[in-house]
Protein backbone atom coordinates (compact mmCIF):
# COMPACT_ATOMS: atom_id res chain seq x y z
CA UNK A 1 0.00 0.00 0.00
CA UNK A 2 1.40 3.58 -0.68
CA UNK A 3 2.09 6.09 1.73
CA UNK A 4 -1.11 8.37 0.67
CA UNK A 5 -3.73 5.26 0.59
CA UNK A 6 -2.50 4.40 3.68
CA UNK A 7 -3.04 8.40 5.45
CA UNK A 8 -5.83 8.61 3.51
CA UNK A 9 -7.64 5.61 5.24
CA UNK A 10 -6.82 6.81 8.75
CA UNK A 11 -7.97 10.31 7.74
CA UNK A 12 -11.19 9.16 6.99
CA UNK A 13 -11.28 7.11 10.26
CA UNK A 14 -10.79 10.95 12.07
CA UNK A 15 -13.22 12.08 10.32
CA UNK A 16 -15.88 9.71 10.65
CA UNK A 17 -15.27 9.77 14.67
CA UNK A 18 -15.75 13.32 14.35
CA UNK A 19 -18.77 13.65 12.80
CA UNK A 20 -20.04 10.81 15.37
CA UNK A 21 -19.52 13.62 18.15
CA UNK A 22 -20.91 15.99 16.21
CA UNK A 23 -23.96 13.94 16.37
CA UNK A 24 -23.47 13.82 19.84
CA UNK A 25 -23.29 16.63 20.87
CA UNK A 26 -26.61 17.48 18.72
CA UNK A 27 -28.36 14.56 20.99
CA UNK A 28 -27.04 15.94 23.96
CA UNK A 29 -28.58 19.32 22.84
CA UNK A 30 -31.69 17.76 22.35
CA UNK A 31 -31.42 16.01 25.09
CA UNK A 32 -31.21 19.42 27.45
CA UNK A 33 -33.70 21.20 25.52
CA UNK A 34 -36.42 18.42 25.70
CA UNK A 35 -35.61 18.46 29.48
CA UNK A 36 -34.28 14.57 29.64
CA UNK A 37 -31.25 14.93 30.93
CA UNK A 38 -31.86 13.62 34.24
CA UNK A 39 -34.20 10.60 33.89
CA UNK A 40 -31.33 8.11 34.18
CA UNK A 41 -30.04 8.18 37.68
CA UNK A 42 -27.55 5.97 37.81
CA UNK A 43 -23.95 5.68 35.97
CA UNK A 44 -23.49 2.10 34.81
CA UNK A 45 -21.01 2.59 31.70
CA UNK A 46 -21.67 -1.26 30.66
CA UNK A 47 -24.63 -2.73 31.78
CA UNK A 48 -26.63 0.64 31.07
CA UNK A 49 -26.12 -0.02 27.38
CA UNK A 50 -29.32 -2.30 27.76
CA UNK A 51 -32.83 -0.42 28.14
CA UNK A 52 -35.43 -1.46 30.58
CA UNK A 53 -36.82 -4.56 28.68
CA UNK A 54 -39.83 -5.68 31.00
CA UNK A 55 -42.72 -3.75 32.80
CA UNK A 56 -41.09 -4.29 35.59
CA UNK A 57 -37.66 -2.96 34.74
CA UNK A 58 -39.73 0.26 33.30
CA UNK A 59 -41.30 0.74 36.49
CA UNK A 60 -38.16 0.53 38.31
CA UNK A 61 -36.62 3.13 36.29
CA UNK A 62 -39.56 5.40 36.71
CA UNK A 63 -39.55 4.62 40.36
CA UNK A 64 -36.49 5.94 40.68
CA UNK A 65 -36.84 9.19 38.86
CA UNK A 66 -39.87 9.76 40.87
CA UNK A 67 -37.20 10.05 43.50
CA UNK A 68 -35.45 13.01 42.11
CA UNK A 69 -36.14 16.93 42.48
CA UNK A 70 -36.91 17.54 39.27
CA UNK A 71 -40.04 15.05 39.22
CA UNK A 72 -41.26 16.80 42.41
CA UNK A 73 -40.76 19.94 41.17
CA UNK A 74 -41.82 20.41 38.01
CA UNK A 75 -42.77 16.91 36.59
CA UNK A 76 -45.35 15.55 39.35
CA UNK A 77 -48.35 13.25 37.76
CA UNK A 78 -46.20 12.41 34.63
CA UNK A 79 -46.93 9.36 33.04
CA UNK A 80 -45.19 6.37 32.18
CA UNK A 81 -45.05 7.43 28.57
CA UNK A 82 -44.16 10.29 29.20
CA UNK A 83 -40.74 9.28 31.50
CA UNK A 84 -40.19 6.79 28.67
CA UNK A 85 -39.56 9.84 26.04
CA UNK A 86 -37.46 11.53 28.73
CA UNK A 87 -35.41 7.68 29.04
CA UNK A 88 -35.30 6.97 25.23
CA UNK A 89 -33.42 11.19 24.59
CA UNK A 90 -30.67 10.08 27.50
CA UNK A 91 -30.09 6.58 27.05
CA UNK A 92 -29.93 7.66 23.13
CA UNK A 93 -27.28 10.24 24.01
CA UNK A 94 -25.39 7.52 26.58
CA UNK A 95 -25.18 5.07 24.07
CA UNK A 96 -23.78 7.38 21.33
CA UNK A 97 -21.00 7.68 23.61
CA UNK A 98 -20.39 3.95 24.35
CA UNK A 99 -20.23 3.57 19.95
CA UNK A 100 -17.90 6.17 19.71
CA UNK A 101 -15.44 4.81 22.15
CA UNK A 102 -15.86 1.09 20.07
CA UNK A 103 -15.64 3.39 16.54
CA UNK A 104 -12.04 5.39 18.03
CA UNK A 105 -10.44 2.07 19.76
CA UNK A 106 -11.47 -0.85 17.40
CA UNK A 107 -9.82 0.95 14.37
CA UNK A 108 -7.04 2.45 16.45
CA UNK A 109 -5.89 -0.27 17.81
CA UNK A 110 -6.29 -2.16 13.78
CA UNK A 111 -4.46 0.48 12.79
CA UNK A 112 -1.72 0.73 15.13
CA UNK A 113 -1.10 -2.84 14.25
CA UNK A 114 -1.15 -2.28 10.98
CA UNK A 115 1.67 0.16 11.65
CA UNK A 116 -0.03 3.25 9.72
CA UNK A 117 0.06 5.42 13.06
CA UNK A 118 3.02 7.56 13.54
CA UNK A 119 4.47 8.18 17.04
CA UNK A 120 3.33 11.48 17.36
CA UNK A 121 -0.01 10.56 15.91
CA UNK A 122 -0.37 8.18 18.37
CA UNK A 123 0.24 9.91 20.88
CA UNK A 124 -2.17 12.18 20.27
CA UNK A 125 -4.91 9.79 19.49
CA UNK A 126 -3.78 8.48 22.80
CA UNK A 127 -4.56 11.93 24.89
CA UNK A 128 -7.97 12.09 22.84
CA UNK A 129 -8.96 9.37 24.04
CA UNK A 130 -8.11 9.61 27.75
CA UNK A 131 -10.15 13.09 27.09
CA UNK A 132 -12.98 10.74 25.78
CA UNK A 133 -12.99 8.81 29.46
CA UNK A 134 -12.13 12.28 31.12
CA UNK A 135 -15.35 13.15 29.26
CA UNK A 136 -17.65 10.37 30.33
CA UNK A 137 -17.13 11.21 33.99
CA UNK A 138 -17.58 15.19 33.53
CA UNK A 139 -21.16 13.83 32.17
CA UNK A 140 -22.10 12.05 34.77
CA UNK A 141 -20.78 14.66 37.57
CA UNK A 142 -22.83 16.72 35.59
CA UNK A 143 -25.73 14.89 35.60
CA UNK A 144 -25.70 14.34 39.82
CA UNK A 145 -25.70 17.81 39.77
CA UNK A 146 -28.68 17.82 39.19
CA UNK A 147 -29.98 15.07 41.13
CA UNK A 148 -28.99 17.23 44.65
CA UNK A 149 -32.12 18.40 46.75
CA UNK A 150 -33.68 21.24 45.36
CA UNK A 151 -32.46 20.99 41.90
CA UNK A 152 -34.30 20.67 38.62
CA UNK A 153 -31.53 21.18 36.24
CA UNK A 154 -28.20 20.71 36.10
CA UNK A 155 -25.27 22.79 37.39
CA UNK A 156 -24.47 25.12 34.27
CA UNK A 157 -20.99 25.12 35.07
CA UNK A 158 -20.90 21.89 34.63
CA UNK A 159 -22.99 21.91 31.19
CA UNK A 160 -20.42 24.35 29.85
CA UNK A 161 -18.05 22.63 30.61
CA UNK A 162 -19.33 19.37 29.30
CA UNK A 163 -19.94 20.89 26.38
CA UNK A 164 -16.50 22.58 26.07
CA UNK A 165 -14.63 19.31 26.62
CA UNK A 166 -16.71 17.58 23.42
CA UNK A 167 -15.71 20.62 21.34
CA UNK A 168 -12.18 19.90 22.48
CA UNK A 169 -12.25 16.55 21.55
CA UNK A 170 -14.08 17.13 17.84
CA UNK A 171 -11.32 19.95 17.35
CA UNK A 172 -8.35 17.59 18.14
CA UNK A 173 -9.63 15.17 15.76
CA UNK A 174 -10.06 17.49 13.31
CA UNK A 175 -6.79 18.76 14.20
CA UNK A 176 -5.28 15.14 13.68
CA UNK A 177 -7.42 14.09 10.50
CA UNK A 178 -6.29 17.55 9.00
CA UNK A 179 -2.68 16.73 9.54
CA UNK A 180 -2.60 13.40 7.87
CA UNK A 181 -3.51 15.43 4.43
CA UNK A 182 -0.92 13.90 1.90
CA UNK A 183 -0.16 16.66 -0.10
CA UNK A 184 2.00 19.18 0.33
CA UNK A 185 1.90 22.82 1.76
CA UNK A 186 4.04 25.58 2.93
CA UNK A 187 3.30 27.23 6.24
CA UNK A 188 1.17 30.34 6.03
CA UNK A 189 3.43 33.83 6.70
CA UNK A 190 3.53 34.56 10.69
CA UNK A 191 0.61 36.93 11.30
CA UNK A 192 -1.75 34.51 9.25
CA UNK A 193 -0.57 32.00 10.94
CA UNK A 194 -1.41 33.26 14.35
CA UNK A 195 -4.27 34.60 13.93
CA UNK A 196 -5.76 31.06 12.08
CA UNK A 197 -4.27 29.61 15.48
CA UNK A 198 -6.33 32.32 17.62
CA UNK A 199 -9.59 31.55 15.78
CA UNK A 200 -10.35 27.86 17.15
CA UNK A 201 -9.46 29.45 20.63
CA UNK A 202 -11.89 32.39 20.45
CA UNK A 203 -14.66 29.87 18.91
CA UNK A 204 -13.59 27.30 21.94
CA UNK A 205 -14.31 30.05 24.84
CA UNK A 206 -17.61 31.50 22.93
CA UNK A 207 -18.64 27.59 23.57
CA UNK A 208 -17.99 27.62 27.15
CA UNK A 209 -19.91 31.12 27.15
CA UNK A 210 -22.67 29.45 25.22
CA UNK A 211 -22.84 26.77 27.16
CA UNK A 212 -23.32 28.35 30.61
CA UNK A 213 -26.09 31.25 28.30
CA UNK A 214 -27.89 27.54 27.78
CA UNK A 215 -27.11 25.64 30.87
CA UNK A 216 -28.63 29.08 33.29
CA UNK A 217 -31.71 29.70 30.73
CA UNK A 218 -30.30 33.05 30.16
CA UNK A 219 -31.34 33.48 26.61
CA UNK A 220 -35.01 33.87 27.71
CA UNK A 221 -34.10 37.11 28.96
CA UNK A 222 -33.14 40.45 27.33
CA UNK A 223 -34.56 39.44 24.25
CA UNK A 224 -33.53 42.31 22.18
CA UNK A 225 -31.13 43.26 19.67
CA UNK A 226 -28.51 45.03 19.42
CA UNK A 227 -29.71 46.95 23.00
CA UNK A 228 -29.64 44.73 26.11
CA UNK A 229 -31.71 46.01 28.70
CA UNK A 230 -32.34 49.25 26.50
CA UNK A 231 -28.41 49.79 26.33
CA UNK A 232 -25.66 48.54 24.21
CA UNK A 233 -23.80 48.16 27.56
CA UNK A 234 -25.97 47.80 30.58
CA UNK A 235 -25.37 49.33 33.68
CA UNK A 236 -22.96 47.56 36.04
CA UNK A 237 -25.65 47.41 38.87
CA UNK A 238 -27.72 44.97 36.53
CA UNK A 239 -24.55 43.41 35.08
CA UNK A 240 -22.95 42.78 38.28
CA UNK A 241 -25.75 42.44 40.71
CA UNK A 242 -24.90 39.84 42.84
CA UNK A 243 -22.44 39.56 45.89
CA UNK A 244 -19.13 38.59 45.19
CA UNK A 245 -18.92 40.26 42.58
CA UNK A 246 -17.37 36.99 40.36
CA UNK A 247 -19.99 34.97 40.89
CA UNK A 248 -21.91 37.45 38.51
CA UNK A 249 -20.19 35.38 35.46
CA UNK A 250 -21.94 32.03 36.11
CA UNK A 251 -24.63 33.27 37.84
CA UNK A 252 -26.49 36.75 36.94
CA UNK A 253 -27.89 36.32 33.79
CA UNK A 254 -27.52 39.63 32.40
CA UNK A 255 -23.22 39.05 32.84
CA UNK A 256 -23.89 35.60 31.68
CA UNK A 257 -25.33 36.50 28.17
CA UNK A 258 -23.78 39.89 28.14
CA UNK A 259 -20.24 37.79 27.49
CA UNK A 260 -21.70 35.80 25.08
CA UNK A 261 -22.41 38.70 22.74
CA UNK A 262 -19.34 40.62 23.36
CA UNK A 263 -17.40 37.61 22.69
CA UNK A 264 -19.38 36.79 19.45
CA UNK A 265 -18.65 40.25 18.24
CA UNK A 266 -14.43 39.60 19.13
CA UNK A 267 -14.95 36.06 16.55
CA UNK A 268 -16.03 37.96 14.34
CA UNK A 269 -13.85 40.66 13.88
CA UNK A 270 -11.29 38.38 14.02
CA UNK A 271 -12.93 36.24 11.25
CA UNK A 272 -13.02 39.13 9.34
CA UNK A 273 -9.45 40.22 10.19
CA UNK A 274 -8.18 36.83 9.05
CA UNK A 275 -9.96 36.75 6.04
CA UNK A 276 -8.56 40.40 4.84
CA UNK A 277 -5.46 39.18 5.94
CA UNK A 278 -5.26 35.86 3.51
CA UNK A 279 -6.61 37.95 0.48
CA UNK A 280 -4.05 39.97 0.60
CA UNK A 281 -1.55 37.02 1.42
CA UNK A 282 -2.04 35.65 -2.40
CA UNK A 283 -2.50 32.31 -1.05
CA UNK A 284 -6.12 31.32 -3.03
CA UNK A 285 -6.81 28.14 -0.49
CA UNK A 286 -5.98 30.37 2.27
CA UNK A 287 -8.53 33.29 1.26
CA UNK A 288 -10.98 31.07 0.41
CA UNK A 289 -10.85 28.76 3.52
CA UNK A 290 -10.80 32.26 5.94
CA UNK A 291 -13.70 33.74 3.50
CA UNK A 292 -15.71 30.42 4.41
CA UNK A 293 -15.22 31.14 8.52
CA UNK A 294 -16.20 34.47 7.76
CA UNK A 295 -18.87 33.98 6.37
CA UNK A 296 -20.16 31.36 9.14
CA UNK A 297 -19.20 33.52 11.91
CA UNK A 298 -21.61 35.56 10.91
CA UNK A 299 -24.23 32.75 10.09
CA UNK A 300 -23.48 31.47 13.38
CA UNK A 301 -23.69 34.80 14.59
CA UNK A 302 -27.04 36.00 12.99
CA UNK A 303 -28.59 32.53 14.32
CA UNK A 304 -27.99 33.39 17.70
CA UNK A 305 -29.53 36.58 17.33
CA UNK A 306 -32.91 34.67 16.27
CA UNK A 307 -32.51 32.28 18.85
CA UNK A 308 -32.71 34.73 21.42
CA UNK A 309 -35.07 37.10 19.75
CA UNK A 310 -37.36 34.15 19.10
CA UNK A 311 -37.59 33.10 22.92
CA UNK A 312 -35.21 30.21 21.97
CA UNK A 313 -37.45 27.85 20.49
CA UNK A 314 -35.84 23.97 20.16
CA UNK A 315 -35.27 24.06 16.12
CA UNK A 316 -33.22 27.24 16.21
CA UNK A 317 -31.04 26.47 19.90
CA UNK A 318 -30.19 23.01 18.43
CA UNK A 319 -28.89 24.63 14.99
CA UNK A 320 -27.05 26.96 16.90
CA UNK A 321 -24.93 24.69 18.52
CA UNK A 322 -24.28 22.27 15.95
CA UNK A 323 -23.33 25.43 13.78
CA UNK A 324 -21.04 26.25 16.51
CA UNK A 325 -19.34 22.85 15.53
CA UNK A 326 -19.47 23.25 12.12
CA UNK A 327 -17.27 26.68 12.86
CA UNK A 328 -14.93 25.27 15.31
CA UNK A 329 -14.52 22.01 12.98
CA UNK A 330 -13.54 25.03 9.94
CA UNK A 331 -11.33 27.30 11.64
CA UNK A 332 -9.22 24.18 13.39
CA UNK A 333 -8.83 22.77 9.71
CA UNK A 334 -7.57 26.24 8.94
CA UNK A 335 -5.37 26.44 11.84
CA UNK A 336 -3.68 23.27 11.26
CA UNK A 337 -3.59 23.88 7.21
CA UNK A 338 -1.87 27.01 7.87
CA UNK A 339 1.04 25.45 9.64
CA UNK A 340 1.68 23.71 6.30
CA UNK A 341 1.46 19.97 6.01
CA UNK A 342 3.58 17.04 3.88
CA UNK A 343 5.96 14.44 4.96
CA UNK A 344 5.66 11.91 2.14
CA UNK A 345 7.12 13.41 -0.69
CA UNK A 346 10.13 10.96 -1.98
CA UNK A 347 12.95 12.89 -1.19
CA UNK A 348 14.31 11.92 -4.81
CA UNK A 349 11.74 14.19 -6.07
CA UNK A 350 12.93 17.14 -3.58
CA UNK A 351 16.33 17.21 -3.47
CA UNK A 352 19.17 17.70 -6.35
CA UNK A 353 21.10 14.98 -7.86
CA UNK A 354 23.39 13.35 -5.65
CA UNK A 355 21.32 12.63 -2.91
CA UNK A 356 19.42 9.77 -4.58
CA UNK A 357 20.56 7.31 -2.32
CA UNK A 358 18.57 8.42 0.63
CA UNK A 359 15.21 7.91 -1.60
CA UNK A 360 16.50 4.43 -2.11
CA UNK A 361 16.70 3.69 1.88
CA UNK A 362 12.75 4.74 1.82
CA UNK A 363 13.91 8.24 3.46
CA UNK A 364 10.35 10.76 3.32
CA UNK A 365 11.00 13.94 4.27
CA UNK A 366 9.29 17.53 3.24
CA UNK A 367 10.95 19.96 5.26
CA UNK A 368 13.70 21.60 3.50
CA UNK A 369 15.87 21.69 6.94
CA UNK A 370 15.38 17.85 7.07
CA UNK A 371 16.81 17.13 3.77
CA UNK A 372 19.69 19.47 4.89
CA UNK A 373 20.24 17.71 7.97
CA UNK A 374 20.27 14.47 5.94
CA UNK A 375 22.63 16.28 3.34
CA UNK A 376 25.36 17.09 6.50
CA UNK A 377 25.07 14.16 8.01
CA UNK A 378 26.28 12.18 4.80
CA UNK A 379 29.02 14.98 3.75
CA UNK A 380 30.40 14.92 7.48
CA UNK A 381 30.28 11.65 8.14
CA UNK A 382 33.83 10.11 8.84
CA UNK A 383 34.80 7.51 6.66
CA UNK A 384 33.32 3.94 7.89
CA UNK A 385 36.51 1.18 8.42
CA UNK A 386 36.39 -1.92 7.62
CA UNK A 387 37.21 -5.25 9.14
C1 LIG B 1 -19.51 33.13 16.81
C2 LIG B 1 -20.64 33.30 17.42
C3 LIG B 1 -21.33 32.33 18.33
C4 LIG B 1 -21.03 31.05 18.71
C5 LIG B 1 -19.84 30.20 18.30
C6 LIG B 1 -22.07 30.61 19.63
C7 LIG B 1 -22.13 29.37 20.26
C8 LIG B 1 -23.09 28.97 21.14
C9 LIG B 1 -23.16 27.68 21.78
C10 LIG B 1 -22.17 26.54 21.55
C11 LIG B 1 -24.26 27.67 22.59
C12 LIG B 1 -24.70 26.51 23.49
C13 LIG B 1 -25.83 25.79 22.84
C14 LIG B 1 -26.44 24.71 23.71
O1 LIG B 1 -25.79 24.16 24.60
O2 LIG B 1 -27.62 24.42 23.49
C15 LIG B 1 -24.89 28.94 22.46
C16 LIG B 1 -26.05 29.28 23.13
C17 LIG B 1 -26.74 30.45 22.90
N1 LIG B 1 -26.34 31.51 22.10
FE1 LIG B 1 -24.66 31.59 20.96
N2 LIG B 1 -22.97 31.65 19.80
C18 LIG B 1 -22.56 32.71 19.02
C19 LIG B 1 -23.20 33.93 18.91
C20 LIG B 1 -24.38 34.28 19.53
C21 LIG B 1 -25.02 35.57 19.43
C22 LIG B 1 -24.49 36.77 18.63
C23 LIG B 1 -26.16 35.48 20.16
C24 LIG B 1 -27.21 36.55 20.41
C25 LIG B 1 -26.96 37.81 20.55
C26 LIG B 1 -26.25 34.17 20.73
C27 LIG B 1 -27.27 33.69 21.52
C28 LIG B 1 -27.30 32.47 22.14
C29 LIG B 1 -28.39 32.02 23.00
C30 LIG B 1 -29.67 32.76 23.32
C31 LIG B 1 -28.04 30.75 23.46
C32 LIG B 1 -28.84 29.82 24.41
C33 LIG B 1 -29.61 28.79 23.63
C34 LIG B 1 -30.27 27.75 24.55
O3 LIG B 1 -30.73 28.11 25.63
O4 LIG B 1 -30.29 26.59 24.15
N3 LIG B 1 -25.14 33.46 20.33
N4 LIG B 1 -24.17 29.73 21.59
Amino acid sequence: MVAGDRRSGVRTWLYVVAALVVAMVAVGGATRLTGSGLSITEWRPVTGALPPLSDADWAAEFAKYKDTPQYAILNQGMGLSAFKVLYGWEWGHRLLGRLIGLVFFVPLLVFWWQGRISRRLGLGLLGLGALGGLQGAIGWIMVASGLQPGMTAVAPIKLALHLTTASLILAGLIWLAAGERGDVSAPAPGRLRATAALLPLAILAQIFLGGLVAGSHAGLVYNTWPTMDGALVPSADTLFAIRPWIENFADNHALVQFNHRMIAYLVIALALLHAVDARLSGSPAAAGRAAGIAGLALLQASLGIATLLLGVPLWAALAHQVLAMALLTMATVNARLSRGTGRVRPIAAAVPLGFEGLAGRGVYAFPRRTVMAAARDTVHRPPETSG
